[in-house]
């Protein structure tokens, strides 16, 4: 069993065919919602992989929050652990994509924000079950850093995914597995820019004094990732795409990296056949609605190249 502590939102998606300025307004097209929130699109991507998994979340009493956890349970993902809370909306995400498939997202976390470190140790119990804990900055930080102590712990790999970024007390890094963060994330987490290879890996570089227990992954989109662990240093190539809509690669790369090393691929393994699964994924629309399964990346072409 795999499971995540994280958001659950409801992504309000327009497509632009640029960014507005600060003040400008522009023409957006083919509204849609749909489920998202990168604790429940990483555990979207688990189920996807063919893994258990189980989700520990807050949502609202509210329409958004019945049907986002019920398409989780649809998919297989456990959600006896959700809670519904009375008094906060469902978390809600205002989505832009524009014509490259790039996105600018702004959450409000609603619900998110109401899960505490109590309610989140008692649901993960002593985690006999658990291989990997994964983990997102959309819920309280103190929440966060329980259940990474709580996983640390029982011996249970953490992946903590540095999205969206906070400032991060180095102990904490220091208790996770695994760190993977974005370009952007990565630029701030060592306030040094991050948007090539050979920059990711001095990045990688600085945060591994700060964590010098942890394999260290910064991804860069097409371009694949940056990998700083035991087993492997070094640049990961990805897969070049057309894009439609970036939203949830990166949820989908985690589930899919996390899945295959638990499966016993070694690191490069894993990220070449997560940065095929993120690939499929920004064809696509949406957040879990773009994401493959396991057989849908087994059946690429490129995968007789992983
Ligand atoms: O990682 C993508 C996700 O970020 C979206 O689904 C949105 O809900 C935000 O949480």
């Amino acid at each position: 069993m795999i499971t995540v502590v994280g958001s659950v939102n409801m992504d309000l998606v327009l497509e632009v065919t640029r960014f507005p300025q600060p003040g400008e307004t522009v023409q957006g097209r083919n509204f849609r919602s749909a489920h998202g929130g990168k604790g429940a699109n990483q555990a979207y991507a688990v189920a996807r992989m063919g893994r258990p998994v189980a989700l520990i979340g807050a949502v609202g009493d509210d329409s958004f929050g019945t049907d986002m956890v019920a398409g989780l349970a649809e998919i297989g993902v456990e959600v006896s652990q959700m809670v519904r809370r009375a008094d906060a909306a469902s978390g809600t995400a205002l989505i832009t994509v524009d014509a490259n498939g790039q996105n600018q997202i702004v959450v409000a976390n609603g619900a998110n924000d109401t899960l505490t470190a109590a309610e989140v140790t008692t649901a993960l119990g002593d985690l006999h079950e658990c291989r990997a804990l994964l983990l997102q900055l959309e819920i309280p930080l103190p929440t966060v850093a329980a259940a990474i102590r709580h996983g640390r712990a029982a011996g249970v790999p953490v992946f903590l995914n540095t999205a969206p970024f906070q400032e991060l007390p180095d102990e904490l890094l220091g208790q996770c597995r695994w760190l993977i963060a974005n370009e952007q994330e990565a630029t701030e987490l060592t306030r040094q820019h991050v948007s090539s290879p050979a920059e990711a890996g001095f990045a990688a570089t600085a945060l591994r004094q700060r964590a010098p227990q942890a394999g260290i992954v910064i991804t860069l989109g097409a371009a694949g990732a940056w990998i700083d662990s035991a087993e492997f240093t070094g640049h990961v190539p990805g897969f070049a795409v057309e894009p439609l809509d970036s939203v949830g690669a990166g949820d989908v790369w985690i589930g899919a990296f996390a899945t295959q090393l638990l499966e016993g691929r070694s690191v490069v393994e894993a990220a070449r056949f997560a940065h095929l699964a993120a690939a499929l994924a920004v064809t696509r629309r949406g957040a879990q609605s773009s994401m493959p399964t396991r057989a849908e990346v087994e059946a690429d072409p490129r995968a007789a190249a992983l």
